[in-house]
């Protein structure tokens, strides 16, 4: 469907409740599993994480790593502030455990189904979430009222923005935008997009994959610049092409 086709951009009212409802009714369905959050496919998880924790070490150091006393020039980086780190669309938690907080001292999720919430404090550990995940935004993400008082060294949304209409991906992203560490808070969106110009509509959960042309153009309108953006290698054949955007 061409993305003219797709009423995303104006769907009047009604219909916009209808197509997040639809998302929420779809999710609602889903086992809160890794391979419930990832349709199917939970063997990419592993590989999925190996490549964002690479992604991620151009900007900030693991925890582990500054533990040991590592310096800036030893690990080529130069650090950033790691000390809290929203994730978006966080599910039960699968990137927040794997990966997030081997870098964030912790980590706030943003999740609109409960039932994933409440699993997530088992599948992260009791102790580790009761320590370490000290907010949690049980609500959907156009939905978001951010606590304006809270600074974000990062913002992780991994496929979830596709949830999102484009108008209201432009809001959500102005407001992360708000709410990162002024100098060196960045938004990562990790996601999938087509291989052509169009635009898919998925009906059954009620998300649209963009091309990659629209994704930028997303960015632009919410003023954002891309840093860095890697695509993730060594998927099935056969899923969409994914890619990785550091965006500030
Ligand atoms: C494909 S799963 C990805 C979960 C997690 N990011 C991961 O990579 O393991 C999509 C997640 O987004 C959540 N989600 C979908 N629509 C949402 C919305 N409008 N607001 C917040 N979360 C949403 C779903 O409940 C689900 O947990």
């Amino acid at each position: 469907m061409s993305n003219d086709g797709f009423e995303n951009k104006h769907l009047a009212e009604k219909d916009e409740e209808s197509f997040y409802n639809r998302g929420k009714n779809y999710w609602s369905t889903v086992e809160p599993t890794v391979d419930g959050m990832l349709g199917g496919f939970s063997s990419i998880s592993a590989i999925d994480i190996q490549s964002s924790s690479r992604f991620l070490c151009q900007f900030f150091a693991p925890i582990q790593c500054l533990e040991k006393g590592s310096r800036e020039n030893d690990l080529h980086v130069a650090f950033r502030e790691n000390k809290l780190c929203l994730d978006c669309g966080a599910g039960i938690g699968r990137v927040t455990k794997h990966l997030l907080l081997n870098f964030f001292e912790k980590v706030h999720l943003l999740e609109q189904n409960t039932a994933f919430l409440e699993t997530a404090k088992t599948y992260i550990g009791q102790e580790t979430f009761a320590q370490r995940v000290d907010k949690v935004y049980a609500c959907s993400i156009h939905r978001f009222e951010p606590d304006s008082s809270i600074k974000y060294d990062l913002i992780w949304c991994q496929w979830v923005t596709g949830h999102l209409t484009d108008d209201d991906f432009v809001l959500f992203l102005k407001k992360c935008k708000s709410i990162l560490n002024k100098d060196h808070g960045i938004i990562v969106i990790k996601d999938n997009h087509t291989s052509s110009n169009e635009c898919d509509a998925d009906t059954k959960d009620s998300s649209v994959t963009r091309p990659y042309w629209l994704l930028r153009d997303i960015f632009k309108k919410a003023g954002l610049k891309v840093l860095e953006e890697r695509r993730q290698y060594k998927f099935p054949k056969g899923l969409y092409p994914v890619k990785m955007f550091a965006l500030q």
